[in-house]
């Protein structure tokens, strides 16, 4: 069957990641992403600024056995003061947490501003993978956001693909992949 995109986003993480590498989940939430992370890698540190993100994630972990993610209750803005390694894989999946509190939404201004620490902080190789869901208000205006910024990334340094649900109704999340080429040169 053809992939979903939230699928897509793990096969295409999981391709770059080994026992030596260094994960980001900046949008923790019940911790499926960051499960899956700690599965396949050295570490992971995963960012919620709902306390409730980390005691579901952290009640998932310890189900699984893995003890290999530091949870921080922080944004994920924040990730300059908290990952001091380079990153080889990241993931975002914007939106809220269904069964929590919907009004808590990742917010352009600091998604972008995560997005390019976590650009720049990427080992070359590296992928990072942006869900986008954008039915909720104000999601459209993420989903700019993002968009807009990801179409300037410097082809050179970047590869940056869309993969999109077309005959859908209403608005189905899709995925952004980025891999680093190369060095950010200033
Ligand atoms: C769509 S949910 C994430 C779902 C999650 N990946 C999972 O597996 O369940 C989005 C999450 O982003 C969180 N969030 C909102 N603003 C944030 C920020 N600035 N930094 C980190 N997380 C944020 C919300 O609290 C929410 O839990």
């Amino acid at each position: 069957m053809i992939k979903r995109p939230i699928h897509l986003s793990h096969d295409f993480l999981a391709e770059v990641l080994d026992k030596e590498a260094i994960a980001v989940d900046a949008t923790m939430g019940n911790g499926n992403d960051t499960a899956f992370l700690a599965k396949l890698s050295k570490k992971v540190y995963a960012f919620d600024v709902q306390e409730q993100a980390l005691q579901k994630t952290a009640e998932r972990l310890a189900q699984l056995g893995l003890n290999n993610a530091e949870l921080i209750l922080a944004g994920h803005e924040t990730v300059d003061q908290h990952v001091p390694e380079a990153i080889r894989a990241a993931i975002f999946n914007l939106g809220y947490l269904p069964s929590v509190d919907k009004s808590i939404i990742t917010k352009p201004d600091t998604t972008l501003s995560a997005i390019s620490k976590i650009l720049e902080r990427l080992e070359v190789g590296g992928r990072l993978a942006i869900m986008i869901y954008y039915g909720h208000e104000g999601g459209s205006m993420e989903k700019d956001a993002v968009l807009e910024y990801i179409k300037t990334l410097d082809q050179t340094v970047f590869t940056a693909m869309l993969y999109q649900p077309l005959n859908q109704i209403n608005t189905p999340p899709f995925l952004v992949m980025v891999e680093k080429l190369a060095k950010i040169v200033d």
